[in-house]
């Protein structure tokens, strides 16, 4: 009979046959093939250990594990062995260069993973570690060219999330983990939604629930000054200004990309968390934009197309009144008070997930201030439309 025995960082676990012949089949297992995903729950404030470190034994295995963290679900895997990052791309449906983000617990890890910390980096490490915020640093030798795409550089991240923190610390790995859709698809805010993308595709999933911020982390490259915002999230520029002074903004965050502007985190420049419906978002005066969702409705209604409409609590109530003659042909959903980013940010994948389950052809939608956490708000949902933004 076969058992391993895990060492866990809280506590020792036997495993009986079937873990052992599961992780057998794992270490043997290539990209390609299908899997029986483990899916388990834990509760963020009482964790289950066994869950942790049998997640655990799994990716010192080369395995591939989905977990939460405080931003969006990770698909985790080994950052320092390629094949198992390798993994990761075949399981993502992911372009090979698009480069990985390696999850830590503790600063000390950061030592082996990269050349030098620039001040400044200590200075947001301190300010924002742990948290929803990666930062791109000189990349060391230890750090194989599968993880970083070939890049001299490679992206760090503390997330705060303590099932994340617990899997990391009890692995002692330093887990790569891009977000756990597959790609093009909206990230995953929910254990559910990982579940939807990844079962049969991954070796376990741990379902920790929702997520609490709901959008990727802000992605800061330090090895450049001034700094330069490559990604929008949570942490904002306002933010980061505080705790360091003058911060650059990646030119394609705030414009479309093109053949002339190539963002700078290569996995920006993809389309992304979009629906599998058409987009468009409008921006203008506030009449102006109820106007235009109720009007294109209409029309796509007329033309023999399913609606979805995405409105904030403030201009819900107007959009369903005039469109209640449509009302069997049109879902509407909130996506929260305009007076409240933080849960617009945390809706926004939610809402555009739940429209991939019904049968709409196309979504309006109302656009947001480009500010604080507007920006990245908006950036997201400028990726989810295509950048079809209607200025009305
Ligand atoms: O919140 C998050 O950051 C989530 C959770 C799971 O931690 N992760 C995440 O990973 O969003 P992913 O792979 O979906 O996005 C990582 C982004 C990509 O746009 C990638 O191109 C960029 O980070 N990136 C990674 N390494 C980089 C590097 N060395 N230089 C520039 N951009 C890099
Ligand atoms: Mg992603």
């Amino acid at each position: 009979m076969c058992r391993i025995k895990a060492q866990g960082g809280e506590g020792t676990l036997e495993f009986d046959n079937i873990y052992g012949i599961i992780i057998k089949a794992i270490r043997n297992r290539k990209p390609e093939d299908d899997v029986n995903t483990i899916i388990k729950k834990t509760d963020i404030s009482n964790i289950d250990m066994s869950v942790i470190d049998l997640a655990a034994q799994i990716l010192k295995d080369g395995g591939l594990v989905a977990f939460p963290t405080e931003t969006v679900y990770g698909l985790g895997a080994d950052g320092l062995n390629e094949n198992a990052a390798a993994k990761i791309y075949a399981a993502k449906g992911r372009p090979s260069d698009n480069h990985l983000i390696l999850h830590i617990a503790d600063e000390k890890e950061l030592e082996r993973l990269v050349k030098n910390v620039p001040d400044v980096a200590k200075k947001l490490m301190d300010a924002f570690w742990p948290g929803p915020l990666t930062l791109i640093f000189e990349k060391s030798d230890m750090v194989p060219k599968g993880t970083t795409g070939g890049l001299s550089t490679v992206a760090v991240r503390m997330p705060e999330h303590p099932i994340a923190r617990k899997l990391i610390q009890t692995s002692q790995i330093s887990i790569a983990a891009p977000s756990a859709n597959i790609s093009g698809k909206p990230s995953p805010t929910s254990g559910q939604h990982v579940i939807d993308d990844m079962n049969g595709k991954i070796d376990m999933i741990i379902d920790g629930g929702e997520v609490g911020i709901g959008l990727e982390s802000t992605i800061v490259d330090v090895t450049c000054t001034p700094p330069m915002i490559l990604r929008p999230g949570f942490i904002t520029k306002e933010m980061l200004e505080d705790a360091i002074g003058e911060v650059a903004v990646d030119r394609a965050v705030l414009e479309k990309p093109d053949k002339d502007l190539k963002p700078k985190a290569p996995g920006m420049k993809y389309r992304h968390c979009a629906p599998a419906a058409d987009f468009v978002i409008f921006s203008g005066k506030k009449e102006n934009v109820i106007n235009a969702i109720v009007n294109n409705a209409i029309s796509s209604v007329e033309a023999g197309e399913k609606v979805g409409i995405i409105a904030t609590d403030e201009n819900i109530g107007i959009i369903r009144n005039k469109t209640s003659h449509i009302k069997d042909e049109v879902i509407i959903v909130s996506i929260g008070t305009e007076k409240d980013m933080e849960t617009i940010a945390g809706n926004l994948y939610k809402v555009l997930r739940n429209f991939d389950k019904t049968d709409v052809g196309q979504i309006y939608g109302e656009s947001f201030a480009n500010e604080n956490l507007g920006q990245a708000v908006m950036n997201r949902m400028c990726k989810a439309a295509g950048y079809n933004i209607v200025r009305v």
